[in-house]
């Protein structure tokens, strides 16, 4: 069994992304920049964000944060939306999610001109996506692809469950897979909350790619011998041993499923880390007008 260190990888991405950045620099361009809004103090979004920004500073680019209160109306969100969409010194941004209630998520995304969205949460990102052509992809099923590649795992006509049907990762992990390509040509199955067979589906899986944010969801008894485990899952648990109060957790009992799989990602470390090494990526091509001019 090998344990897939998405923090090495991520490592090695950023250092290739910090050279190419050097050379940019080298030829008298100014460093690629992403911007960030962050509304409220959610722990989690907050840790996320903060990430977000020491891996600018690893890469090289310039990173600028924008904060809003709780209170933030819609109206001024959508106005910062769009100072950052006329500023030609922002390569990309990204607007940390969730919203607050009050804000409509949807009319945000819009409002990101798609040339910027580096998050590739924008419908035109997205459609372009599903029929594969050059765009930005989503950063969680583009970190997964890259872990995929980088292990050399073999994905053509596998057998692969994704868990999970959200916008940001189940739905687009699942379009890549399918996509022609290596990796990609998967059979893909998508389950969800009113899946009746999950296990017996599990089970007949060479892949499993578990994005249901339900702590230890994937047991041992619902894998296949040698299947490849990929655990999105971060449900913060309280566990009062910690400092910080909490215990980041996966959606695979990871001790019990690692006895029996061939290649497993651990939580935290394994996706995380790829999904932010996938938004510079993404903030590299937007600096270098490699997808849109
Ligand atoms: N919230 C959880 N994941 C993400 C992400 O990838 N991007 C943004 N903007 N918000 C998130």
């Amino acid at each position: 069994m090998t344990i897939i260190d998405g923090k090495k990888i991520s490592d090695d991405i950023k250092l290739e992304i910090a050279n190419q950045v050097k050379d940019i620099v080298s030829k008298g361009n100014r460093p690629p920049h992403l911007a960030a809004i962050l509304v409220g103090h959610d722990g989690g979004s907050e840790t996320y964000v903060a990430h977000k920004i020491r891996a600018c500073e690893q890469c090289g680019f310039k990173s600028t944060l924008l904060r809003f209160e709780e209170d933030v109306t819609e109206q001024e969100l959508l106005q910062a939306i769009k100072s950052l969409n006329d500023d030609d010194s922002v390569d990309g941004f990204i607007v940390q999610l969730p919203l607050p209630k009050h804000i409509n998520e949807q009319n945000i995304i819009e409002a990101i001109d798609y040339k910027k969205d580096v998050d590739g949460f924008h419908p035109i990102n997205v459609g372009r996506m599903s029929i594969g052509l050059p765009c930005f992809k989503s950063a969680t099923p583009a970190g997964i692809m890259m872990l995929l590649e980088r292990y050399n795992i073999d994905t053509k006509g596998k057998k692969c469950v994704v868990l999970g049907r959200s916008n940001i990762v189940g739905k687009p992990v699942a379009t890549l897979l399918m996509q022609k390509g290596n990796p990609g040509n998967a059979t893909v199955t998508v389950c969800h909350s009113y899946t009746p067979d999950i296990k017996e589906i599990c089970l007949q899986s060479d892949i499993i790619i578990a994005a249901l944010g339900s702590p230890e969801f994937v047991k041992a008894d619902m894998v296949k011998e040698g299947a490849v485990i990929i655990d999105v899952g971060t449900t913060r648990v309280k566990d009062n041993s910690r400092k910080s109060g909490y215990k980041l957790t996966g959606d695979v009992d990871f001790e019990n499923v690692s006895k029996k799989c061939s290649y497993i990602t651990p939580v935290p470390g394994g996706v995380g880390p790829m999904t932010i090494v996938s938004l510079m990526n993404n903030t590299l091509l937007a600096a270098t007008k490699a997808i849109y001019k």
